[in-house]
């Protein structure tokens, strides 16, 4: 595993732009385009733009769709971008490239991943942790209604205990939206394997900050965002990975035109094509794919063990900043352990947040008293968390934060 950088040792300003001249991964940052004077920590909700994003979605919608018209569903290959886009991503979770397509959202994803796993699992039992990002519980919840299956909500890391002892379908994501903790995907992968069980695992947090190698973990089945670290634009779509093995064998419960075997022969009856494309169902949002598509060639000829070090160093520095302030964190220590956010807590967590953002630093909040502060290491730089960390110093000793406009809540936290 590739060391990060020693930012135990950057105690001043000047450190940390010694560390950011010495980072591989420095030019990649040219590819974004940020507001000016803007501190950026909020990759793990949105990640911002690139340049050939912008110009992808200009270019789709005028030349393609504007002039191309329908045509342009085999002449610019829009059929095809559902899974050349998942190609493109297969690379940054370590899977066969085939494996994996671009549709839907997460929760769909995770409805249609859970659904297809439970025939295959040993028990008809969804098992999901209370620890869990809403969506994963809500969505568990309705496919136990409506499937019939037993469901078990269990404590933090209780998730991996039940599966051993039911062989169910455990919904589980690798880095969780409030810690960061992260799991070891090969062991809870030989645990389900032994009891029978299926894990679907929640990728939203990991890819893009991460070394995943899922498919040499054993993983099976997988959903995850791509407008968070991977930076594929608002609501982009989301991925599905099914391992080949396993993609004859199950079905999604949406057995929609565009997963059908030859969806332009327009037959009555559904028949499931080959592979994980069968979790395709409707129309794919093609403007959002473009985008999307544009915007991984960030990652393109980056070495991922770079991408994990350099998350974790600039996480090092966020929690030696918060010590020396004397907040709390819950995200591990060890950055091994680690996803792509620091998660600080303090009861004014809000109106802190609100008080960095008029500083147009911009981090986020999840209630009750978590600030999360993500470092994607794509465009964030030693330095920039260095001086958002000295802003938030001066915010917590003058209690700038303590402000009538700070403490009224948005709709989007
Ligand atoms: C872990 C996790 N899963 C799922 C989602 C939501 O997915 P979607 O809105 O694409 O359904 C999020 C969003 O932040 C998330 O953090």
């Amino acid at each position: 595993m590739t060391q990060p950088p020693r930012t135990r040792d950057a105690n001043t300003r000047e450190d940390c732009e010694a560390l950011d001249r010495a980072d591989p991964l420095a030019l990649a940052r040219a590819q974004f385009t940020l507001p000016d004077g803007v501190i950026y920590l909020d990759g793990h909700s949105l990640g911002p733009a690139t340049h050939a994003a912008l110009a992808r979605v200009e270019r789709t919608a005028r030349e393609e769709w504007r002039e191309g018209l329908i045509r342009s569903w085999n002449t610019a290959g829009w059929i095809d971008l559902p899974r050349s886009v998942g190609a493109k991503l297969a690379r940054l979770i370590g899977v066969a490239e085939g494996d994996v397509i671009v549709t839907d959202s997460v929760s769909v994803n995770l409805f249609k991943l859970g659904a297809a796993a439970l025939p295959v699992a040993k028990s008809r039992t969804i098992i999901v942790e209370d620890s869990e990002f809403p969506t994963d519980q809500y969505v568990a919840e309705g496919l136990t209604a409506l499937s019939g299956a037993a469901m078990m909500r269990v404590g933090e890391h209780q998730g991996i205990l039940a599966l051993q002892q039911t062989g169910g379908v455990l919904i589980r994501s690798i880095v969780n939206y409030r810690s960061s903790d992260t799991v070891d995907v090969a062991a809870f992968e030989e645990i389900a394997r032994a009891s029978g069980g299926v894990i679907v695992w929640d990728l939203s947090h990991a890819t893009g900050v991460l070394d995943l190698r899922l498919g040499a973990k054993g993983a099976r089945l997988a959903t995850g965002c791509t407008y968070k670290f991977l930076n594929g634009g608002p609501g982009a779509p989301a991925f599905v990975y099914v391992h080949d093995e396993l993609a004859g064998k199950i079905a999604s419960p949406i057995s929609g035109w565009f997963g059908h075997a030859d969806p332009f022969a327009f037959n009555a009856a559904y028949a499931p094509c080959e592979g994980v494309s069968r979790f395709a169902a409707g129309t794919p949002g093609v403007l959002s794919l473009a985008a999307l598509d544009a915007a991984l060639d960030a990652f393109e000829n980056v070495d991922l063990k770079h991408i994990a070090a350099k998350t974790g160093a600039l996480g090092d520095l966020v929690i030696a900043r918060a010590d020396a302030m004397g907040l709390a964190t819950i995200s591990p220590r060890n950055w091994t352990k680690r996803g792509g956010h620091i998660s600080l807590l303090h009861d004014q967590g809000y109106a802190i947040v609100q008080a960095l953002v008029a500083r147009k630093i911009i981090p986020d909040f999840r209630a009750p008293n978590a600030m999360r502060f993500g470092v994607a290491p794509l465009y964030v730089r030693f330095v920039e968390v260095w001086d958002a960390m000295d802003q938030l110093a001066d915010i917590l000793e003058t209690r700038a934060w303590d402000k009538p406009e700070f403490h009224a809540r948005s709709k989007v936290t």
